[in-house]
């Protein structure tokens, strides 16, 4: 009987306004969120701009090299320093200082107001309205709410260490696809959280990782996934011509590993390359998903370099999650559906109730 598993979170959770509204508020808004790589900020004046919902954000490399993050407002009538009619992120830089666009108030790299054309005002003491900053392997993390001082480090958890071979803080973005996901961010999160749907959903990726095919329930994730015989990575024949990562263990060599950092960051390793998830919820049916596809310096630095063996079985596979996630949305929309059941394999995605429910205050 149904009655033997485990319910999901109801279905308000995942289609109103108000519940998201809440939901954001207490996740989002409130502790570590994932905005993006680093390495590609090495300038003094290189910004990253973002909007996260309804926030827009900047991190800036300063001229002691630190990054910085700041809300994307100016001081003087609220105009955005760096316009986002998209959502971004963006990158570029800043000559010198940050100038706003509508009456070019200066800021210098650090945020402070440096000048007020044709005003004769003091200037001093004023800045851009900062955030908190933190980063880890490579990753920029930002927290808005200044009255919460988690450390990320103890946020992110014990997945840290099991990653702690994978050299991600030298790691460098090969390329970039970005997603409109008309889906749940929590629907993305549990299908990430299981392979039950392996089987169904993603004949090719069985192929490669055979085991995939069970689903979930005795899959070690800790240890990492074992690939078929012959094959290490993700790509369409399952080989590649790069090198593993410097310093991974034998198992690592023919296993992959998956880590969930919640609320945003969803991290596929393989031997060679790492595919890395940042999830933006847009609004309680919309969220904007960015691949980023990581390789070693070195083995960017070759002439050959193609990463496209893994980008496009990556882009494949992904497809197939975001396809089966917005039909979850669209079926959940029908007014007998109340709430879903986890298989008792899937025991990962019963953290994101109790993740969630904590985080509302209902536990
Ligand atoms: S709004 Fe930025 S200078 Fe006027
Ligand atoms: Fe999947």
């Amino acid at each position: 009987m149904l009655d033997s598993l485990e319910k999901t979170l109801p279905r308000d959770s995942y289609l109103s306004e108000a519940h998201f509204e809440r939901e954001y508020a207490a996740i989002f808004d409130a502790g570590w969120v994932c905005v993006g790589r680093g390495e590609g900020l090495t300038q003094a004046g290189d910004y990253l701009a973002i909007r996260l919902n309804t926030q827009s954000l900047l991190v800036v490399k300063t001229e002691t090299g630190a990054l910085k993050a700041f809300y994307n407002v100016c001081r003087h009538r609220g105009t955005e320093l760096v316009p986002l009619k998209d959502p971004g992120p963006i990158t570029g830089q800043f000559q010198h200082s940050i100038i706003c666009p509508y009456h070019a108030w200066s800021y210098h790299l650090d945020g402070r107001l440096r000048g007020t054309p044709h005003l004769a005002v003091h200037t001093d003491g004023v800045s851009l309205h900062a955030l908190t900053l933190a980063q880890w392997g490579g990753f920029i993390f930002i927290r808005l709410d200044p009255g919460n001082d988690d450390p990320l480090r103890s946020t992110l958890g014990h997945g840290v260490e099991r990653l702690q071979r994978y050299p991600l803080q030298d790691l460098q973005v090969g390329a970039a696809i970005t997603y409109e996901v008309a889906a749940n961010w929590k629907v993305i999160v549990e299908n990430y959280n299981e392979c039950y749907h392996c089987g169904p959903v993603h004949p090719e990726l069985c192929e490669l990782v055979p085991a995939f095919r069970r689903g979930g329930s005795d899959l070690e994730w800790d240890e990492g996934v074992p690939h078929r015989e012959g094959t290490n990575t993700f790509t369409a024949s399952g080989t590649t011509l790069r090198n593993p990562f410097p310093g991974l263990s034998e198992i690592e060599k023919t296993h992959h590993k998956g880590e969930l950092f919640y609320p945003n960051l969803m991290l596929s390793l393989s031997m060679d390359h790492v595919a890395a998830f940042y999830l933006w919820p847009q609004g309680p049916g919309m969220t904007r998903i960015q691949c980023d596809f990581l390789f070693h310096p070195d083995a960017m630095a070759k002439p050959d370099f193609d990463g496209s063996d893994a980008i496009d079985f990556w882009d494949l596979v992904n497809q197939q999650d975001w396809q089966i996630c917005e039909s979850v949305q669209r079926g959940m929309q029908n007014r007998v559906f109340q709430h879903g059941y986890y298989a008792p394999m899937e025991d990962y995605s019963l953290d994101i109730r109790h993740y969630v429910r904590s985080k509302l205050g209902e536990e």
